[in-house]
């Protein structure tokens, strides 16, 4: 095949491809299954490493690919991102509407309502239909460079779609809001939780933490989503309404609400905004009221704006479901990793349907952001429509009585001195003796996703604890009926129950069982990764830092956190006392793979991939990888430039091969 065929295949690919990211992240119903769009990529990827000059940052290949920065750069907004004004009531509305009409000296308007959702706004710029840009709203004027973060949002096209009548303008600047939707927010923290990191408060400082870290990868692994709603300059087509630009962002492939609506008077306005409000907690992301917007742009323009909102468009919110409330107390618990977390003991109040009785004050710093004190009363709400959440004190109705909260210098559980690490917004209590760590762990280690001991709830574990029977999980292996009955409101027929759910837990998948371990920074994902990398716990357990970090996804944070777990003479022990308890670990049955058992080490630039594509591709055939040349290693593949590494090789008579062998190699083992 000529060059410029290939050229034209490895587009026609991407075009597909898109075509069902499109179908599938926008429009939410895909045309293939899973396996054929698997194909089609692998089919884009194979080309792209064939013929690197053809490599395109907007490829669908690309969309983690990107590097970490350093920081992000500055943009400047062709056009201003305004914010909006907002109406509180039906009378703000009926105002808006008057002073429109009176301003543009009509008497018939129609407008546009859509829904506001609970996000960050950005702005995406394409030249000639390719996306080139991404920027944060920043203070309107001056955003910030998130490209590459916005690239891994798979709602966003990287090219516009093309098919009839559909222009493609020369400049077009899209605005949209980022969001994670109720769902995703909840699981994200649940996972952080588990991993022993901070929790975000609500959806919202998620979506825009995510989006604004330096490594893409992590912005990738957020599950965010865009709504496109505005425009900044746009060259090359010439509009006549808001309704009719919002098609064009469909046609073009943009995520558009679905929400949207065609009002043409205040009664339809009204009794659209009820309507929203009716199903407002089934929709699966926040919003946090509706936006009213004029919908000829000729008049948009007449209209113009004051200070730094438009007079064509206002923001008609809803009441936030937000209560009153005094705080009684603040306790101070301790989590399975030591954290220390205060909570607010609330006066029960009923927030939208659910009564709250206490609230998480995160860590000493937001109680000091925030100006908590022990007696004030506060608004309290319920973040991503569950997690309670105190928004703000309500200073005014101070009376002097209220006292300072301090966070304690020693474990409330244990007494023992707790540390927080520079840097760190958490307190922690760091022996790992501490009843409250043992409970959480063992809480832990028998979660449903973990080794699911059905019966053994918090209480029992309490008891179990207490009384010194269970001092780590492997303790519970050696459980006997008898020590069971003996506890607290313990039937004989639950003892037994509970003896047989501990049995049937003997048997459980390998990455179910690295998960139960606990080890900080590593949920599920994590241990599934880890499950497929490492044939068994053995190894696992002497895995080396820098190879945990040639796997795709673990960062050194994480490796060091497994490294440290495995370290420790204890851990080691109580799995060893778990497998002569009869512990079975399943391993996956893995057919022999071509390059089983041999490691490589990669140096030098190689032509054809980056250095972590070609780690990839031996590691998916079998192989392993490392970072630094010892005995044990089988193949230096030496690129361009090789340095150090090639020159030990040599010494140590490792055998050494060029790209080209080390092409022949995979290809004959499958690649
Ligand atoms: S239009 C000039 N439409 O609300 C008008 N904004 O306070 C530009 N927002 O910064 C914004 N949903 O982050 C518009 N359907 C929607 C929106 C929306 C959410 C946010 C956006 C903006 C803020 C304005």
């Amino acid at each position: 095949m000529d060059k410029t065929k290939i050229k034209e295949k490895i587009e026609s690919l991407r075009r597909e491809i898109e075509y069902h990211n499109y179908r599938y992240y926008v429009l939410d119903s895909p045309v293939i299954t899973d396996s054929e769009y698997d194909r089609l990529m692998r089919e884009l990827i194979e080309l792209e490493e064939k013929y690197p000059e053809f490599l395109s940052p907007n490829s669908p290949t690309q969309r983690i690919g990107a590097k970490p920065l350093e920081e992000f750069s500055t943009v400047a907004h062709t056009i201003p991102m305004l914010s909006l004004a907002n109406a509180m009531n039906k009378d703000e509305v009926i105002e808006f509407d008057k002073r429109v009409k009176k301003l543009l000296g009509v008497h018939e308007i129609d407008y546009v309502m859509e829904v506001k959702i609970d996000g960050l706004a950005v702005e995406l710029v394409y030249i000639n239909g390719e996306f080139v840009l991404g920027s944060t709203r920043g203070d309107g004027f001056v955003g910030e460079d998130i490209t590459q973060n916005l690239r891994t949002i798979k709602s966003i096209p990287m090219r516009l779609l093309e098919s009839e009548h559909v222009v493609i303008p020369e400049r077009l600047e899209v605005r949209g809001e980022i969001y994670m939707g109720k769902k995703e927010f909840l699981e994200l923290n649940r996972q952080r939780e588990i991993t022993g990191e901070p929790l975000f408060a609500n959806p919202r400082n998620a979506a825009s933490g995510s989006v604004r870290q330096l490594d893409p990868k992590i912005t990738a692994s957020r599950k965010l989503n865009i709504f496109c709603y505005a425009m900044g300059q746009i060259i090359g087509i010439d509009l006549k309404t808001h309704m009719e630009f919002l098609d064009y962002l469909k046609k073009w492939g943009f995520r558009v609400n679905p929400y949207t609506k065609l009002c043409r008077n205040l009664e339809e306005i009204f009794e659209h905004y009820n309507f929203i409000k009716s199903i407002r907690d089934e929709i699966p992301y926040e919003i946090d009221g509706t936006v009213i917007k004029v919908n000829r742009l000729d008049y948009q323009a007449q209209l113009g704006q004051v200070s730094r909102s438009p007079r064509w468009a206002i923001a008609y919110k809803f009441e936030a479901h937000e209560e009153q409330s005094i705080i009684k107390d603040i306790i101070v618990g301790v989590g399975r990793t030591g954290a220390l977390t205060p909570v607010a003991i609330l006066d029960p109040v009923n927030i939208g349907g659910v009564v709250v009785e206490r609230a998480t004050l995160h860590n000493e710093d937001e109680i000091k952001r925030k100006d908590i004190m022990i007696g004030d009363h506060v608004i309290v709400t319920r973040a991503g429509d569950v997690i309670p959440e105190v928004v703000r004190v309500i200073t005014e109705k101070r009376t002097g009585s209220e006292r300072t909260f301090f966070m304690p210098d020693k474990c409330p559980v244990c007494g023992e001195p707790v540390v927080r690490p520079e840097g760190e917004a958490i307190r922690r209590c760091v022996n790992i003796n501490c009843p409250a760590q043992i409970k959480g762990r063992i809480i832990h280690f028998a979660s449903k996703r973990a080794m699911d001991i059905e019966g053994l709830g918090e209480k029992l574990v309490d008891q179990l604890v207490d009384k010194g029977i269970v001092k780590d999980v492997s303790d519970l292996y050696y459980l006997t009926k008898e020590q069971l009955a003996n506890l607290e409101r313990m039937a004989d027929k639950s003892a037994q129950n509970l003896i047989d759910a501990i049995n049937n837990s003997k048997k459980r998948p390998f990455n179910r069982f690295i998960y139960a371990l606990g080890i900080r920074h590593v949920g599920e994902h994590i241990s599934t990764l880890l499950a497929e990398r490492y044939k068994n716990i053995e190894e696992l357990m002497v895995a080396k830092e820098d190879e945990l970090i040639n796997i795709p996804e673990i960062g050194p944070e994480v490796a060091s956190s497994i490294v440290f777990f495995f370290h420790d003479e204890k851990n080691r022990q109580t799995i060893e006392k778990m497998i002569k308890a009869g512990v079975k670990i399943e391993y996956k049955e893995e057919g022999k793979k071509p390059l089983d058992g041999l490691i490589f080490v990669f140096t030098g630039t190689l032509k054809r991939f980056t250095r972590d594509e070609a780690k990839r591709m031996v590691e998916s055939l079998g192989a392993k990888t490392s970072n630094s040349v010892s005995k044990k290693i089988n193949f230096v593949v030496a690129g361009e430039e090789a340095g150090s590494k090639l020159d030990k090789a040599k010494q140590m008579g490792i055998k050494v091969i060029d790209e080209e062998e080390f092409i022949r190699m995979i290809k004959e083992a499958g690649i």
